[in-house]
């Protein structure tokens, strides 16, 4: 089992390891000795698949287990949600003690964090991640909420967990598609920070099916939480350098969105890092030769680099994120591979930059 450790207002592990979900239990009690009950909030995916070992983990330790499971996806991901995992714990006497757990992937994440965090003004909240989307980004970090028909994640809080576990031998039961899309976020790593990553991904030998390399999967796993734990114990509020996160979100949820969340997370990303990665080329802030590597190795992982989303389009999506300060938003360009920059560009500005050609 390896352990990175998050250190920020709260310090906590960030746990990785094949078949550790039979360890929650004992891993809970560990970080939450007077905590008696415990939500476990998951999806009508993969509650089937794992909810049963997690709960006689948690019951093994004594733990009064309650769940709360919603329909799969996005479309879920609202107040109507919360409101029920609420419900389940204001009628079983929960107390600042006891414990949300989250089992499923960004959505499940997002909103028991969410839920755990309003709930008599915030409860504990442990993360137990199953998509490889989640388990290298969303759940660690504390960003938690819900969509509005405005926009994603328009309503939320940041909440940190108390421990994250993350058993690698879920991904076992990922489809290709959603295995594929937590690629997208992997790559992001690389460009933005971390050229060692960059040299094992473009390295690999079989980069579409990569995830039957279950030990180099695991390492790549441990060197995002470990990218993840520094930026969080540099800029937990998002104030500065975590922005460099959000490579390739700005137009990447305008496309998500405009697509009515038919597109998955990751794969927008893939699209929104092409779209930025080109635009840079052309305004001269990033070598062609740097760029098309980066372009390419996208692809080879299976994912698209390029959208027919317009610049007035994007132009028109990026008013309503919520990451706008003022009139100005902050676009994540690469440098290099493996380094970024924030750059602050009015709407317009940001038009410009991609309508270059
Ligand atoms: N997923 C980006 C962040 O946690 O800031």
């Amino acid at each position: 089992m390896r352990r990175v450790t998050v250190n920020c207002s709260s310090n906590y592990d960030v746990v990785i390891g094949k078949g550790i979900l039979d360890e929650t239990g004992r891993l809970t009690k560990q970080v939450c000795p007077k905590a008696q009950k415990v939500l476990i909030v998951s999806e009508s995916n993969v509650a089937p698949l794992y909810m049963d070992r997690v709960k006689s983990s948690l019951t093994g330790e004594g733990f009064a287990v309650f769940e709360y499971v919603f329909e799969a996806g996005e479309q879920s991901k609202n107040i109507a949600s919360i409101s029920g995992m609420w419900g389940v714990m204001a009628s079983n006497g929960f107390t600042r003690t006891d414990i949300v757990l989250a089992l499923g992937g960004g959505v499940t994440g997002d909103m028991a964090g969410f839920a755990a965090a309003t709930f008599l003004r915030g409860i504990k909240v442990i993360q137990v991640p199953t998509s490889l989307l989640a388990m290298v980004d969303a759940c660690i970090g504390g960003k938690t909420g819900i969509d509005l028909p405005q926009g994603k994640n328009q309503v939320g809080a940041f909440h940190q967990p108390s421990i994250v576990i993350e058993d690698t031998s879920c991904l076992d039961t990922l489809p290709d598609s959603v295995f594929t899309e937590g690629m997208g976020e992997v790559l992001k790593y690389a460009y933005i920070m971390d050229t060692e990553l960059y040299e094992i991904l473009s390295g690999a030998e079989d980069k579409a099916d990569i995830r039957k390399n279950l030990d180099l999967i695991e390492d790549i796993i441990a060197r995002c939480a470990y990218d993840k734990a520094y930026v969080i114990g540099e800029d937990e509020n998002d104030n500065g350098l975590r922005q460099t996160l959000n490579f390739g979100h700005t137009v990447g949820h305008v496309i998500e969105r405009d697509s009515n969340f038919t597109l998955a997370h990751g794969v927008c990303v893939a699209k929104g890092m092409g779209i930025i990665i080109r635009a840079s080329v052309l305004s001269g802030k990033l070598d062609k030769d740097k760029a098309d590597k980066m372009i390419s190795l996208i692809e080879a992982y299976g994912l698209p680099s390029e959208d027919d989303i317009t610049p007035e389009e994007a132009r028109e999506g990026v008013l309503n994120d919520k990451k706008k300060r003022g009139d100005t938003i902050s676009v994540i360009l690469v440098t290099d591979i493996g380094r970024s920059e924030i750059c602050k560009m009015t709407a317009d500005e940001f038009l410009q930059f991609l309508k270059r050609k």
